[in-house]
Order: C-alpha cells, then sequence, then structure tokens
C-alpha cells in the first residue's frame, strides 16, 4: 500500500480516540480540582497581537526569539498563535477591567498552544496545556496553594511518585537588575568559552546561561556568581514563608538554584516538575511567580503566581506508569436487525437506549446478519439485541449475551427497561455524560 498523499505537518499531531480517552480524563481531574479551589475556566483566543507575547515573555526568551508562529493580516498587522497562556490571561484582565474585582482572581485553562521548536519527543509544535492564574495576592501562603494543587492534580492523574518538584526564588526585579550585573562582568573576558546562543545572550539577559546545556557553558555556570548572594531579605523570607507552608502541606520538593526558567516575567519563586527516570530531560509542567508582568502590560501593580503543565507529556507518563484512564466510549448493547419492519423498529429502540443512558450502537446500514455480529464482536459489546422478522411478527427480541454466548427470546415491550436493569446504576450515572 502507498503512502497517503497527506500528512500531517511536522511537528503536530492528531488526538485519535483512544488518546482522547486520556485527554478526557486529565481534564475533568483538572477541572474537578479548580472548581473545588474556586478557579473559573477562562479561554483566551488563539491569535494575538505580537507585542502581548514579546512584552511579556521577553524579547531574548527561546519562545520569542526563534519559537512563535507569527501571522500577518492583509494589513500588515502582526499576530501571533500562543505559545503559552499566561499573557493572554494578563491581557484579558486588564482588557476586561477584572482588576475591579475581589483579589485574588484565579482562572484556570485547557488550550492548545504553538511553539515553533525543532520536533522531538515530548516537544510538539502544537501542543496542550492545562494551567491556572491568581492574580492579585503577594501572600506566599498562595505560593503554596498553587504549588499544592499542581501537586494534587498529579497526584489524581498517578504520576506524582514519578516526578520531583524542583524549587527556587530568583528574587525581585531589583534582585535581578545587580545579579545581571554581576554576571555580565563575570563572563567579560569568558566570551570565547560561551556557545554561539550564549554569546548572544550574555548581554541581553545573562541569567539564561545559567541553564545552558552545552558542556563548556555548564562548566562556566557553576563557577558563576550565586543569586542567593543578592536576593533581598524580603525574598528569603518570602521563600522561607512557601517552604513551611509547603512542609505543613507535606509536599515534597528538591531545592534547585540553578532552576531559572526561560520566560521573563518571573518573580521569587520558580518550580518545575521533573522526571525521577534517569536521562529524562522535559519537565512535565512550571510555573511560578510574575509580580511585575501586570504592570508590565499596562495596569496597576499586581502580584500574582500560577502553572502550566504539557498534556502530551502527562499522557506519555500516564503511560509509562501504566495508567489506563476509565473507558467512557465501550459498547454496552449493540442492536442487529434483518428486514425493513424490523430496521425501521430499530432506530426508534437504539435512540431510547441512549437516552436511558446507555452507550448503543446499531449498524443500521448492514444488511447481513452475519456482519453485524462480526461488528459487535469487534465493538466488544457487552449485549446485543437481535431483531428479525420473526421476532417482530411475535412482538419479541433475542437478547444476546456477548460474553458468556448465551441468549434468550424476550418480549420487545418492555425490553429498554430490562436492559437498564441489567447494566444497572453504573450505565445510568453516566446517563449525561457532560453532567459529571
Ligand atoms: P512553560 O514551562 O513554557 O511555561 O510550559 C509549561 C509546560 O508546557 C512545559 O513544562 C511542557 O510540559 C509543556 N510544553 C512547553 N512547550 C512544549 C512543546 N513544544 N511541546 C510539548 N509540550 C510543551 C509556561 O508556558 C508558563 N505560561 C507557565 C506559567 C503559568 N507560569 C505562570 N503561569
Amino acid at each position: 500500500m502507498s503512502a497517503p498523499s497527506y500528512q500531517s505537518p511536522k511537528g503536530v499531531h492528531d488526538i485519535l480516540p483512544d488518546d482522547h480517552l486520556y485527554f478526557t480524563f486529565i481534564k475533568k481531574v483538572v477541572r474537578h480540582h479548580c472548581r473545588r479551589a474556586g478557579f473559573r475556566r477562562i479561554s483566551t483566543p488563539i491569535f494575538e497581537d505580537v507585542e502581548v507575547f514579546t512584552r511579556s515573555i521577553g524579547d531574548s526568551s527561546d519562545i520569542v526569539e526563534k519559537e512563535m508562529f507569527t501571522l500577518e493580516s492583509k494589513s500588515g498587522k502582526k499576530y501571533a498563535l500562543k505559545p503559552e497562556g499566561t499573557a493572554g490571561v494578563v491581557r484579558a484582565y486588564l482588557q476586561h477591567g477584572m482588576q475591579q474585582l475581589p483579589k485574588p482572581i484565579e482562572f484556570y485553562y485547557i488550550e492548545p498552544f504553538f511553539r515553533y521548536n525543532r520536533p522531538q519527543k515530548g516537544r510538539y509544535r502544537q501542543f496542550h496545556q492545562f494551567g491556572f492564574e491568581a492574580i492579585g495576592e503577594q501572600d506566599p501562603a498562595i505560593d503554596a496553594q498553587i504549588i499544592y494543587l499542581s501537586y494534587r492534580i498529579n497526584q489524581d492523574l498517578g504520576i506524582a511518585d514519578r516526578l520531583t518538584l524542583q524549587l527556587n526564588t530568583i528574587g525581585s526585579m531589583d534582585d535581578r537588575k545587580q545579579y545581571r550585573e554581576d554576571l555580565i562582568n563575570f563572563y567579560t573576558g569568558k566570551e570565547r568559552s560561551l556557545c554561539e546562543d550564549c554569546r548572544r545572550r550574555m548581554h541581553e539577559n545573562p541569567m539564561r546561561l545559567l541553564d545552558c546545556k552545552e558542556e563548556d557553558c555548564r562548566i562556566l555556570a557553576s563557577m558563576a556568581p550565586k543569586l542567593e548572594k543578592v536576593i533581598s531579605e524580603e525574598s528569603k523570607e518570602h521563600f522561607r514563608l512557601l517552604q513551611e507552608y509547603l512542609k505543613e502541606l507535606k509536599v515534597p520538593y528538591v531545592l534547585n538554584p540553578m532552576l531559572v526558567r526561560g520566560l521573563d516575567y518571573y518573580t521569587h519563586t520558580v518550580y518545575e516538575f521533573w522526571s525521577k527516570a534517569e536521562g529524562a530531560q522535559n519537565a512535565i509542567g512550571g510555573g511560578g511567580r510574575y509580580d511585575g508582568l501586570v504592570e508590565l502590560m499596562g495596569g496597576q501593580p499586581t502580584p500574582a503566581i500560577g502553572y502550566a503543565a504539557g498534556m502530551e507529556r502527562v499522557v506519555e507518563y500516564m503511560k509509562e506508569a501504566g495508567i489506563r484512564p476509565p473507558n467512557k466510549d465501550k459498547v454496552a448493547v449493540f442492536v442487529a436487525q434483518l428486514g425493513q419492519v424490523a430496521k425501521k423498529k430499530s432506530l426508534s429502540l437504539i435512540n431510547e437506549l441512549r437516552d436511558l443512558g446507555i452507550n448503543t450502537v446499531g449498524a443500521v446500514g448492514k444488511d447481513s446478519m452475519k456482519a453485524q455480529m462480526g461488528l459487535a464482536d469487534k465493538l466488544e459489546a457487552q449485549y446485543s439485541l437481535i431483531l428479525g422478522q420473526i421476532e417482530v411478527q411475535d412482538g419479541t427480541i433475542i437478547l444476546r449475551n456477548m460474553k458468556k454466548g448465551s441468549q434468550e427470546t424476550v418480549p420487545f415491550d418492555g425490553i429498554v427497561k430490562k436492559m437498564s436493569e441489567l447494566l444497572g446504576e453504573n450505565m445510568l450515572k453516566d446517563k449525561k455524560l457532560w453532567e459529571e
């Protein structure tokens, strides 16, 4: 068989039904915990003015420098597909006058994002994140609650034990101004030992040099002045209290002074969840405080903190952990029919069963009984209801238990009620899946 003419573009993927079981499960876990904690869902557009991202994420970040999908309108206006969620949420917060609302204002989102990076395992050009943001509160207890929420979600996804929480403080913007100078002084004269990217970034954003993966850069980074030395007492106290609260909440963490995160808007607390597995490189999620961002985007100075996790990476970890999400797509009843009158009767039977909350499939386009029963087997239906000419005449229907291979002829009237009794509580509980 020759390959199909069209393939999805490089780095983007279809989410096929089996994987949707995972995505749906993750969404439900996130929605459950966010709602319980008073967060409300927000969606921002797939694309925004390019400045929304350049201004907030930072001109010298990888995302802005090389990973944004930009678009130009016919009039020459520049847009970008959203590479992350925080910038858009802050833009929406300001645009809709939400500064007037009681603080903190807490949002969550489950959305697709786009980054033009080199596709590799766990790194795609279109991916999905779930994330949350709490705007308007300074207290480290909020940091602890946000970290706890992300940890708690990992627990219910069944992956918390496979991850470590990496935690650091990067101080205030003022602390970092001083540190920036210290770093530039340290690297001046050592440019030849740096990789090309680091040489370029040295003056724009020297902190990025600390998390470069190149060997020579790493050696230099280990000798560079330490951020801890310039962090203000206030920021240290914030971090100390946060750790106290995390201990109280029994959230295990590892202090990682090298963790800086790749987006410029962060201040004070930063954190990521890393795999415990040897050689695993990709963080499953990350976040932190961004106390300067609202002001940078044109609002009043407003503290804030948030987190986002990559859903494709979560799915990968769940699969590695052997976690199978519940399969709500399972077919409970297959309705087979033979002859025109039976076909007509089966149409309303199928819909009555569905309305009762029973997953029901009927191959009403197929006339051969053999083909229909073959399909019922393939779909692993629990029961088949078979309606032939004789049954129509007699006012009966054949009820077949597919697992046991046993069958009986029962009255057609009352079959819907009988099926709901047979399938019991579980199936009826799901009557309207969206009510969950
Ligand atoms: P981020 O670290 O850039 O943070 O992304 C968060 C997560 O999104 C990553 O840990 C990863 O799991 C996933 N991710 C990022 N890029 C890709 C990709 N190309 N392919 C697959 N997954 C990816 C943020 O986006 C911040 N907005 C988080 C935040 C919210 N900070 C404060 N509030």
